[in-house]
């Protein structure tokens, strides 16, 4: 029986999948031949070293995921027990965690409205008005634990506001961790973010810029943390022969398998990157015509990647509010989906300090996320583009 056309229901339009093909089987295949499938193997390396290249740093040290480089990277930039971290409210819960593996706790900062990420100023008003500098070491008046590091995370392939948070790190004497997990590709001022701090990080997940299936990536100058890094993330192992172990380490190594997978996505970078910001530029435009849509903020100082394209969304203006639009488009075949609840208000950080708060929490109810995938086709892109205009006129 043939189907007629008004039979077919409309193809789904994911979020944001990974985009893989010939490149990545032919490398595989050559893993599954030679047998190096395991950590050891020529593609970790070859990984290693284009990202190094990429990112223009000293150093690149691969990890099994974004999650644990941000854990390798607190501890090698010195973050113990019961220090302090200031990190990112409005962000994956990912970095939070990292810092709780390593016995501290994080310190929660609001986000900015010009840039939807880390406020600096909120960061500055902690540091001068409610902390004190015993021995070179800052201490936050409240809870009297040490600050140890500023980890801010560059969310949704956007930028964070660096120069003043270096300025910041410097005369505090703080070391900055970047997330840069969603910001492979954005650039901050001439350098990729990730390489503006001490030492930065980025996720290979499936929804990333580039996949390995799973995977992460250190990058820092600082040579020496880069090889503790490296160290650690295969358990410490201290001698080529013996199994002897000069600290406790982890199993963090990428496999050859995943790194097969990314260098073969590397390939495809910036026709990757070219392709977020042509979808970007689709969706600023429609909010530009329509009523209580805001694009996400692409502040003149930053060449954000849009990872994920974001648009906040003004009930009153626009006639239906953030949910209820996302439930709409779900009934249509296309996936929307809303921020993150930001960190201070999740029950895992209940209790935790929190600086500002109410412009994370406003746009948590506002910002939707729409599909963004690099193969996301201009057919498909523009049936969103329509599913949003005619929605704003369903009052
Ligand atoms: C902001 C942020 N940080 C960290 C991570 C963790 O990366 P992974 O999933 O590779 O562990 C992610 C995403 O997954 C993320 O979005």
């Amino acid at each position: 029986m043939v189907m007629s056309s008004k039979e077919h229901p409309p193809s789904r339009i994911p979020l944001s999948v990974p985009s893989v093909g010939e490149g990545e089987l032919e490398n595989l295949r050559s893993c599954i031949e030679t047998s190096w499938v395991s950590s050891a193997g020529p593609y970790v390396r070859e990984f290693e070293n284009r990202l190094a290249e990429l990112a223009g740093t000293k150093n690149a040290v691969a990890t099994a995921s974004g999650t644990s480089a941000l854990h390798l990277s607190l501890i090698v930039a010195g973050v113990k027990r019961d220090e302090e971290v200031l990190v990112s409210t409005l962000s994956f819960i990912a970095p939070a965690n990292a810092v709780a593996y390593t016995g501290a706790v994080p310190v929660f900062v609001d986000a900015d409205p010009k840039t939807w990420q880390m406020c600096p100023v909120l960061v500055e008003k902690f540091l001068r008005e409610d902390c004190k500098i015993r021995n070179g070491d800052v201490f936050n008046k409240k809870s009297g634990r040490k600050i140890s590091a500023i980890l801010p995370v560059h969310i949704l392939g956007g930028v964070v506001e660096m120069a003043p948070l270096l300025a910041l790190a410097k005369e505090f004497n703080l070391p900055i961790i970047e997330d840069a997990t969603e910001g492979l590709g954005a650039i901050y001022q001439g350098k990729p973010v990730g390489t503006i701090g001490e030492v930065g990080c980025y996720s290979f997940n499936g929804n990333k810029l580039i996949t390995c299936g799973g995977g992460g990536m250190i990058v820092s100058d600082h040579s020496r943390w880069a090889k503790r890094a490296r160290h650690l993330s295969t358990q410490a192992k201290s001698d080529p022969a013996e199994y002897i172990h000069d600290e406790i380490g982890f199993n963090y190594r990428l496999t050859n398998l995943q790194a097969a997978l990314g260098c073969a996505q590397l390939d495809k970078f910036e026709r990757y990157v070219l392709r977020k910001k042509e979808i970007a530029s689709a969706y600023k435009s429609l909010c530009n015509e329509i009523d209580g849509l805001n694009f996400m903020p692409d502040p003149e100082w930053s060449e954000s990647v849009f990872w994920l394209s974001a648009i906040a969304i003004d009930p009153h203006g626009f006639g239906m509010g953030s949910r209820s639009l996302l439930k709409k488009a779900g009934e249509q075949g296309i996936e929307m989906r809303p921020l993150w609840q930001p960190l201070h208000l999740s029950p895992a950080y209940k209790g935790s300090m929190m600086l500002g708060g109410s412009v994370a929490e406003d746009l948590f109810k506002k910002v939707l996320c729409v599909p963004s995938s690099v193969d996301l086709d201009n057919e498909n892109l523009e049936r969103v583009l329509t599913f949003i205009k005619e929605s704003s006129q369903s009052k």
